[in-house]
């Protein structure tokens, strides 16, 4: 259920041009916790209701993709404990929440190389992406393994494997059809929590042109609320892509 102050940023929301996706970097769930002494993995566990909310409040607005990026390649350098601990998480949270997706039409696809992921969370992620896969209102793909300058060197690797010897001629939309995410519209809005403001090779072909929203609050204090603001700043931007 939603309250009348969250119906009413909906409603402004609807009444203007939605973005079809947008993207967030979940950061700060570490910070989050050591504020409160506790465990970093407690700080996960904090996260993963954020993004509970966070899909509910993408589905009430009408968008249509939400990217989320959930471990990139460069997390393997952190504590075998706290990759186990998020991957544990990760299968449980899933267990949980298909039913409920499916339920509310959402469909499941990840992106990055799910190669090196552990058996029970890949497992878990395939049936989840199967079962969902008739669902058509919202995509929520979670960003897993990723890397973007790994995505955009396996494209080339992909791309030159069509190519004959004599074709030289690569444009921007060959590159595209060999990304994780050809198929899907590029993210409008980037969303990054907890004051960072770096990319942290996150989606650099697709967000070219997005528009960049940084926030302070961290991950797991974020809220429906602060989904629909960063949509309400997006939406009162213009947007002029080179032109005027
Ligand atoms: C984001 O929170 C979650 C992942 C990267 C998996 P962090 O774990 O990066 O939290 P901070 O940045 O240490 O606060
Ligand atoms: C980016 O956050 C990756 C995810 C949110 C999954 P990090 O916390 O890993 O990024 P850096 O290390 O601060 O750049
Ligand atoms: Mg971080």
């Amino acid at each position: 259920m939603t309250s009348t102050a969250e119906d009413n940023l909906i409603e402004k929301i609807k009444s203007l041009p939605l973005p079809q996706h947008v993207a967030i970097i979940m950061d700060g769930n570490g910070r989050w916790a050591a504020k409160r002494r506790l465990t970093r993995l407690k700080g996960h566990q904090a996260g993963a209701e954020a993004i509970r909310r966070t899909i509910t409040a993408a589905r009430n607005t009408g968008i249509h993709y939400l990217t989320l990026y959930a471990f990139s390649t460069e997390n393997w350098k952190r504590p075998k404990t706290e990759i186990s601990g998020l991957f544990n998480l990760m299968t449980r949270f899933l267990q949980k929440e298909t039913p409920q997706m499916i339920k509310n039409n959402i469909r499941l696809l990840t992106i990055g190389d799910l190669s090196k992921i552990p058996e029970k969370p890949r497992k878990t992620l395939e049936d989840t992406i199967q079962k969902t896969s008739h669902c058509q209102d919202l995509t929520v793909i979670v960003a897993l393994n990723y890397g973007s300058r790994q995505e955009i060197a396996r494209a080339f690797e992909r791309l030159l494997e069509t190519k004959s010897e004599k074709d030289k001629n690569i444009l921007p939309e060959d590159i595209e059809k060999f990304l994780y995410t050809s198929g899907i519209p590029d993210p409008e809005l980037l969303i990054r929590t907890s004051g960072e403001m770096r990319l942290s090779n996150f989606l650099l072909w697709q967000i070219s042109y997005a528009e960049l929203y940084f926030t302070q609050t961290l991950w797991p204090d974020y809220n429906e609320v602060d989904f629909f603001n960063a949509v309400i700043d997006f939406q009162k931007r213009k947007r002029r892509f080179g032109g005027l």
